[in-house]
């Protein structure tokens, strides 16, 4: 009648931060999710779940972990076939390698192509959700919203709008900027499970008109994010301190043309000064980790341990395809690597939590995605614990949950990705 689904397994649920309590107390594991029309109905023992839905469908995963689906809180689809290009820190990479390929999207067939295949790439991984830059083309977006659509996806994506400082191949205007927005607002934003996010590429390929035009778009949009880039590299700190010599710093570039706020992603957010943390913490603003983006294109060490003593909502992210992969086990491995840099040894509840409830929180989704309990929707992913002879030899000896899944954050791929819920319904 209903089409329920129960899905044995490990399945962790979070009923609290990690980083508010002792991480592994704010985890519960159960041994069964019972599913109901897209939706997580109830959470037990298997005997407590056939009971309540006695003509569900029973799929074992035993020995695996179910997970919510993961979150990658920043992205470029567009950057998919460039991803891993050598040798260049970020202004040469934008202009050696992203915008040429950027370039590419005036073919909506490219567009379409890189849509599908960016999807295909992260399911694959485990992610169920994003939120991607797209190019400055209108149709970029669009062909970003229907891939999604089609596969059900809840997707957060915008036009990325830039107006100086790239090709002109590649640029919009203010009014450009805002109408195209506006109308993609329109046409997707809230449609099935997608969001529009309002993207000014960040403060050097704007104008100051543009930056306003594209603050008032929000003001009068307010249940769309707001995506850009802050405070990635030094060199691009120095660059907008000449061209917008007025500001305070890098941050009231923004909150001066009114792009600042709760729902904004700041992406990187690596070389803060006290006064932008004050800011963003007191905003509630999200600060979006891109660990191997940080490493790979050689931008610095993002600091969690400070930015969680300061309160800062924190989501994490690949940054594809300046970050190194599409995989947020791969993403979690690097947030732990740098957290030894810095000082601050994550526990994997606190590493799985990012990776998950936390974008979700980022992304203002936490009612719909990024837990597992009742009424979320049951965006899934079945980890294998045990993929690869290495990570299986590691995992024999685990005493506990975490000791079993750490194994897998740092040295899995998507060979541990077993299986994939879409809205309740399985990928493969
Ligand atoms: N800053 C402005 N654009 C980009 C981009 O595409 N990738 C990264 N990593 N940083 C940026
Ligand atoms: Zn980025």
């Amino acid at each position: 009648m209903h089409d329920d689904t129960i899905l044995t397994g490990t399945v962790l649920s979070f009923t609290g931060s990690p980083f508010d309590d002792a991480p592994d107390r704010a985890a519960q594991l159960h041994e069964a999710v019972l599913i109901r029309a897209g939706r997580i109905h109830a959470l037990g023992p298997l005997d407590t779940l056939t009971a309540q839905a006695p003509e569900a469908a029973i799929t074992r995963h035993e020995g695996c972990l179910i997970s919510p689906g993961f979150i990658d809180a920043h992205a470029h689809y567009p950057q998919t076939a460039i991803i891993a290009s050598w040798g260049k820190r970020l202004i040469d990479w934008l202009n050696g390698y992203t915008f040429p390929e950027e370039m590419r999207f005036g073919d909506p067939a490219y567009a379409a192509l890189i849509a599908e295949r960016y999807l295909d790439l992260t399911l694959a991984n485990g992610t169920t959700t994003t939120a991607s830059y797209c190019t400055s083309h209108p149709q970029s977006a669009e062909s970003f919203f229907a891939a999604a659509q089609a596969r059900g996806l809840r997707a957060a994506a915008g036009k990325t709008c830039m107006d100086r400082n790239a090709p002109a191949a590649l640029c919009d205007t203010a009014r450009s900027a805002y109408d195209d927005s506006a109308a993609l607002i329109a046409r997707w934003h809230g449609v099935d499970r997608l969001h529009y996010v309002i993207t000014p590429r960040f403060a050097p390929t704007s104008t100051p008109e543009q930056l306003d035009a594209l603050g008032a778009l929000w003001a009068e949009n307010p249940t769309c994010l707001m995506q850009t880039h802050l405070s990635e590299q030094t060199e691009e700190i120095e660059w907008v301190r000449r061209l917008f010599p007025q500001s305070r710093d890098y941050l009231d570039v923004y909150e001066t043309h009114g792009l600042l706020g709760e729902r904004g992603l700041y992406g990187h957010a690596i070389h803060l000064t006290e006064r932008e943390t004050a800011r963003l913490s007191e905003t509630g603003a999200a600060l979006i980790h891109c660990p191997t983006s940080n490493t790979f294109i050689g931008s610095g060490l993002f600091d969690m341990g400070r930015r969680v003593a300061e309160g800062q909502r924190i989501g994490l992210a690949t940054d594809t395809g300046g970050g190194s992969s599409f995989s947020m086990l791969r993403t979690m491995a690097a947030a732990y690597e740098i957290g030894q840099l810095t000082g601050t040894a994550l526990h994997p509840a606190q590493l799985i939590w990012l990776a998950t409830a936390g974008s979700a929180r980022a992304l203002h989704m936490q009612d719909h995605i990024g837990t597992i309990a009742p009424g979320m929707e049951a965006d899934l992913v079945v980890l294998d614990l045990a993929s690869t002879p290495a990570i299986a030899q590691r995992h024999v000896r685990a005493e506990d949950i975490w000791q079993a899944l750490f194994p897998t954050i740092m040295m899995g791929d998507d060979r541990a990705v077993k299986q994939v819920y879409v809205a309740g319904r399985a990928l493969s």
